[in-house]
């Protein structure tokens, strides 16, 4: 052992490896103590000592540094992308149920195959699913689900994750997986060093846990302080495991985090819900956040014989919470002019934490939507985040209502410009085109994500640069540098938040034409739109000087859309703003991937129908068309292949009686391979 953290070596490189072999295993036992275990038996000095030797000793003699040295865990070389991984076994995921009635359903499901069924019941880890992939023991590869078919390559990233074991306790072949995820302790810590340096805070420790892992430089990901949860084993027959039971187990075994203190089993649908109870009842006091609970049939024999739908696997089902609610006071509602001149009242409430973040408003969509709820200003509402990401006001707590409340009533000018508004529909909207309300919500559009993707600019910011006069324009976003020593006394304001904006604003200048298109507003021109038109026509000027009737053309263009780009072109105050960006270097051209044909898809119009499970729908059409397909809407004697996901509609039944090629999502996901 080590004395004093000394070591005399002599020249033998035997002892050297040996050393070093004895420095990973008191090293890597101390971090599975410490981080798996949560009982340390030597103390931090020591571990110090022996990190610092091994690592004097692998920069001294780099030929004896092993893969799994636990010196990986603090990051390498920064990435410039991830390489893809095909998984050996398609990462699924289960079916998500919301309620008592389904898990008796489910029950009731599973006992039509098997008799006298068991289930583990397990928390569901709010975090990312992650495949670890380890040869003779030692870890080789970590990746995302990605589409369940192809994930990225994040090894070194998860190799700094302390309690993912870069050696097993036996070296075997195998394939582990798990949840990737922040706990909520490293949570508060990573967002309050972030609110110190000025940068956005994390929405949630799921959002966290992502970003952080998403990392192409690994010293950052190191800094996160990420865990790794083990749920699941694709091939426990190789094991000679006969339960999930026995795969949880086997899991602490081999040296993984598992939650064998909350995984428990339940015989029936009345266990399954006293499990998922006591759950909830501890949720608040985990050190992480879970969202539901995850159950699986046990015995894996049972598991064969449930077997899988063209999605899902039918022998296991994910039950989530529901959305936590929580009350607050709604103290205005607040009308806000959208880009399109849209007016939306937003109810302003004391802020509160819901489902891991702060908020303080939730859109109330407009005039039927505030009647149909009757909020008032002054009452107590109950709050949650839809989907865990919308905020939304639940319902009006009628019975705390104070006497003299005013009903709500919807405002007839615009609260910026004052213009008369206009009701369409069920929105009403500022038609006055010069408002300062539109101009705001513009630039603030030309930065967003799905646009021109600028960080650093947030919606307060840009409205109090327009204020301020520094925005007139979108293409005055190119003029910010100047700015800088003005920028400099604004609060929040630092030398590194600037020149991080500036850097932001330099990057965008390189998009390729899609993010433009879209950011430059056009009305019914959406991203998806703008993907279609920057394919074909492949840079600005070749749009710019397309006629109506070639557009109308095009599949997809109705009028509508047609006479909105158009009308967009001729306005010459547009094609100036077009011209000084162009001045400032910001690239017009498309630069996506070229069409790689592929015989299955090439020339072939796709449509498709029902929910797909291991792929969004926009990644399935942009696949379709970056190998040279065309996609389309709806079913006719022109459609080549119907993809079908769960719960098709009427554009099945359609495509079989018009005798159209179907392919299940598997299918389709085969072909792309
Ligand atoms: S098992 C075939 N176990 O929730 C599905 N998943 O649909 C194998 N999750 O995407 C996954 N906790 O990322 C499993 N104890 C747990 C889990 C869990 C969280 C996630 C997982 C998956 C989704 C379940």
């Amino acid at each position: 052992m080590l004395k004093n953290g000394i070591i005399l070596l002599g020249d033998n490189m035997q002892d050297v490896s040996k050393k070093m072999d004895e420095l990973i295993e008191i090293i890597n036992k101390a971090c599975y103590e410490y981080y798996v275990l949560d009982n340390p038996t030597i103390t931090d000095q020591e571990y110090d000592d022996a990190y610092k030797q091994l690592l004097s000793l692998e920069e001294k003699y780099p030929q004896y540094k092993r893969i799994d040295s636990p010196t990986n865990r603090v990051g390498g070389e920064a990435i410039s992308k991830f390489d893809k991984v095909t998984h050996k076994t398609p990462m699924l995921s289960f079916d998500d149920i919301f309620n008592e009635d389904e898990i008796v359903s489910f029950d009731e499901r599973v006992r039509k195959t098997v008799n006298n069924p068991i289930y583990t019941v397990e928390p569901k880890m709010d975090g990312l699913s992650g495949s670890l992939v380890y040869e003779n023991g030692v870890l080789v590869r970590a990746a995302t689900r990605g589409d369940g078919v192809t994930g990225e390559d994040i090894t070194l990233n998860v190799k700094t994750i302390k309690s993912v074991p870069l050696k097993l306790t036996k070296p075997i072949n195998i394939e582990v997986r798990g949840e990737i995820y922040m706990s909520k302790r490293a949570f508060n810590k990573a967002n309050e060093e972030r609110i110190k340096n000025g940068e956005n805070t994390f929405a949630n420790p799921r959002n966290a846990a992502a970003g952080s892992v998403r990392q192409l430089d690994s010293k950052i990901t190191a800094k996160r302080e990420l865990d790794y949860m083990a749920y699941f084993i694709p091939n426990p027959e190789d094991f000679g495991i006969k339960t999930q039971e026995e795969s949880l187990a086997f899991l602490k075994e081999l040296g993984f985090l598992t939650n064998y203190k909350l995984n428990k089993l339940a015989h029936n649908a009345t266990e399954i819900i006293a499990c998922i109870n006591e759950l909830g009842s501890v949720r608040d006091e985990l050190p992480f956040e879970i969202d539901g609970a995850v159950l699986k049939v046990n015995n894996l024999k049972d598991e064969e014989k449930l077997g899988y739908t063209s999605r899902v696997p039918k022998w296991g089902i994910a039950y989530k919470f529901p959305a936590k609610e929580v009350l607050t006071t709604l103290k205005e509602i607040k009308f806000t002019v959208g880009r399109t001149g849209k007016i939306t009242p937003n109810a302003i409430f004391d802020p509160v934490h819901v489902a891991g973040s702060l908020i303080s408003k939730a859109t109330l969509h407009n005039e039927d939507y505030c009647i149909q709820k009757d909020v008032r200003v002054g009452d107590v509402v109950s709050i949650r985040k839809a989907g865990d990401v919308i905020p939304e006001v639940v319902e009006v707590k009628l019975d705390r209502r104070k006497e003299g409340s005013i009903p709500f009533t919807m405002i007839d000018t615009c609260p910026i410009c004052k213009s008369k508004l206009v009701k369409k529909d069920s929105h009403h909207f500022c038609t006055n085109i010069h408002c300062p309300a539109r101009h705001i919500e513009g630039l603030i559009y030309f930065a967003s994500r799905d646009a021109m993707n600028i960080d650093g600019l947030g919606d307060e910011i840009i409205e109090d640069f327009y204020n301020m006069g520094y925005l007139k324009d979108i293409s005055n976003f190119y003029d910010l540098y100047k700015y800088h020593d003005e920028l400099k006394e604004l609060e929040g304001f630092g030398e590194k938040s600037i020149s991080n904006l500036i850097d932001g604003i330099n990057k965008s200048k390189e998009n390729s034409l899609e993010r433009l298109l879209c950011a430059l507003g056009i009305k019914n021109v959406g991203k998806r739109t703008a993907k279609m038109l920057a394919k074909r026509y492949k840079s600005l000027d070749n749009l710019i000087n397309a006629s109506y009737e070639e557009l109308v053309d095009i599949k997809d263009i109705g009028e509508t859309i047609a006479v909105s780009i158009r009308n967009y072109f001729e306005d010459e105050k547009n094609i100036e703003v077009i011209n000084k960006l162009k001045e400032h270097g910001v690239n017009t051209n498309y630069l996506g991937e070229e069409i790689k044909e592929n015989e299955n898809f090439l020339s072939k119009t796709f449509v498709l129908t029902g929910s797909l499970t291991n792929i969004t729908r926009d990644e399935a059409r942009d696949k379709i068309e970056s190998l040279g397909g065309i996609t389309t809407n709806s079913v006719s004697k022109k459609t080549d292949v119907l993809i079908v996901g769960d719960s098709p509609g009427s554009k099945y039944d359609k495509a079989k009686e018009l005798g159209i090629t179907i392919w299940t999502e598997e299918e389709f996901l085969d072909k792309l391979r």
